[in-house]
C-alpha cells in the first residue's frame, strides 16, 4: 500500500516515550546465556536495554508516555476521539490495552483498539490514524507503540535475548496548518513470516506451552536490509522527494549494522540518522516513537524539516512514513 497525502494536513502535536527503570547491560545477560559483551556490541551495536519488572505489563510502560504526549499537545484524555495501540505484548488479548489506557486517561469518547503488525505496528497505526483524521472520522488521535518483549523471550536463547528490550512511545495526531504527513508505504510478506514467530500465541497452537519468540536472525537481517531501502525509495518517489530532501532519518532500531547498511545504501549521511539501539535494543513497536522522542528532546526535529521513518518486523512487515515536522501548534 502506498499513498501521498492529498490535501489534508495532519501532524504530530505531542510526542513522548517511556522505558522501564531497570537496565540490563550486556554483561548482565552473560548470567543467562553463553554470550559476551564483545559479540553483542560487534554484531548489533547494543550495549544495554531496559527490561520491565515482573509485575509490569505494557500499559504500565505505555501510560506515562501517552499522558506526557497529551500534555505536550496541551490536551487531556477527554479531548481525544481515537486511541490506537500498536503492540505484540498487550497486557492480555482482551480487554485491549488501548481500551484499558483510554479508561485510565479519561478518554471516554475515544474509539480504542490494539493493532498487531510486529515491530512495524507503530507505522501501521500512524497510517491508520492519519486516514481517520484526513477522512474527518477523528479530530484528535493518540497513537501508542510499545512492547515488553522481555515477557515473551526465552531467557535461555542467546539469539533473541540479547537483541530486544522494553519501551513505549506515544504521539498525538491533529490537523495542522503547515507541514504534516506527506505519505505512507506499508507492506507485508507472510511467506517470510516463519522467520520471526511466536508459535504458542494464538488459536493455531493454543494448547502448546511454547510461547517464546523464535527467530531466524540471518533471514530477518537480509529482509530488513532490503525493505528499509526499498520502502524508503518507493515512498520518496511517491511524494516527489529525494534522499537529499531528508533532514532526519528514524529507522527501526533493530541492529546498528542494519541501520548503517540502510543509511549507506540510501545515501543518508550519519549525522541525519537517529540511533539509540545502543541504549535500548530493539523495543519492537516502541522503537520508532522512542527514537523520535529522543530526537525531539535533543533538538533535532525542527519546523519544516523532513523526517523519514521506516519500520520492519514480524509478519514479515514493513512501513514508512514521511512527515514535514511542525512545531506543536495545532490548527
Ligand atoms: O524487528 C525485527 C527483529 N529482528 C531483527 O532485526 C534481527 C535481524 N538479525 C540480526 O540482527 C542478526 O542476524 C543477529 C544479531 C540476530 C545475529 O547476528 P549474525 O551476525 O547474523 O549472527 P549469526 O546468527 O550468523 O551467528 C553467528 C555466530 C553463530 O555461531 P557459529 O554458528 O558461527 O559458530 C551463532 O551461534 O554467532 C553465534 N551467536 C552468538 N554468539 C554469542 C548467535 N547469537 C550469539 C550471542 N552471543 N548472543
Amino acid at each position: 500500500m502506498i499513498g501521498s497525502a492529498n490535501g489534508a494536513r495532519v501532524g504530530i502535536t505531542g510526542l513522548a516515550a517511556h522505558v522501564p527503570e531497570r537496565v540490563y547491560t550486556n554483561a548482565d545477560l552473560e548470567q543467562f546465556v553463553d554470550t559476551t559483551d564483545e559479540w553483542i556490541v560487534e554484531r548489533t551495536g547494543i550495549r544495554e536495554r531496559r527490561f520491565a519488572e515482573k509485575h509490569e505489563a505494557l500499559t504500565d510502560i505505555a501510560l506515562p508516555a501517552a499522558q506526557e504526549a497529551l500534555e505536550k499537545a496541551g490536551l487531556q484524555g477527554k479531548d481525544i476521539d481515537l486511541l490506537i495501540c500498536a503492540t505484540v505484548t498487550p497486557d492480555m488479548m482482551f480487554p485491549t490495552s488501548s481500551a484499558i489506557m483510554a479508561d485510565r486517561l479519561g478518554a471516554a469518547e475515544a474509539g480504542a483498539y490494539d493493532l498487531l503488525a510486529g515491530c512495524t505496528g507503530f507505522m501501521y497505526a500512524l497510517a491508520q490514524a492519519y486516514g481517520m483524521l484526513a477522512a474527518g472520522l477523528s479530530q484528535r488521535a493518540l497513537v501508542v507503540g510499545g512492547d515488553v518483549l522481555s515477557k515473551i523471550l526465552d531467557w535461555s536463547d542467546r539469539s533473541t535475548l540479547v537483541i530486544f528490550g522494553d519501551g513505549a512511545g506515544a504521539v498525538v495526531l491533529e490537523r495542522v496548518e503547515r507541514g504534516g504527513f506527506l505519505g505512507f508505504e506499508l507492506g507485508a510478506d507472510g511467506a517470510g513470516g516463519g522467520n520471526l514467530w511466536l508459535p504458542g500465541s494464538g488459536s493455531r497452537h493454543f494448547d502448546e506451552p511454547d510461547s517464546f519468540v523464535k527467530m531466524n536472525g540471518r533471514e530477518v537481517f537480509k529482509f530488513a536490509t532490503r525493505v528499509l531501502v526499498s520502502s524508503a525509495e518507493k515512498l520518496l518517489a511517491e511524494c516527489g522527494k529525494t534522499v537529499a530532501d531528508i533532514d532526519v532519518y528514524v529507522p527501526h532500531q533493530a541492529n546498528r549494522r542494519i541501520i548503517d547498511h540502510a543509511a549507506g545504501k540510501l545515501g543518508i549521511p550519519e549525522e541525519k540518522v537517529v540511533v539509540n539501539v545502543d541504549r535500548y535494543g530493539n523495543t519492537s513497536s516502541g522503537s520508532i516513537p522512542l527514537a523520535l522522542a529522543e530526537a525531539e528532546a535533543d533538538g533535532r526535529l525542527r519546523e519544516g524539516e523532513l523526517v523519514l521513518m521506516t519500520g520492519m518486523g514480524a509478519g514479515l512487515t514493513w512501513g514508512s512514513a514521511l512527515i514535514e515536522w511542525t512545531e506543536r501548534t495545532a490548527a
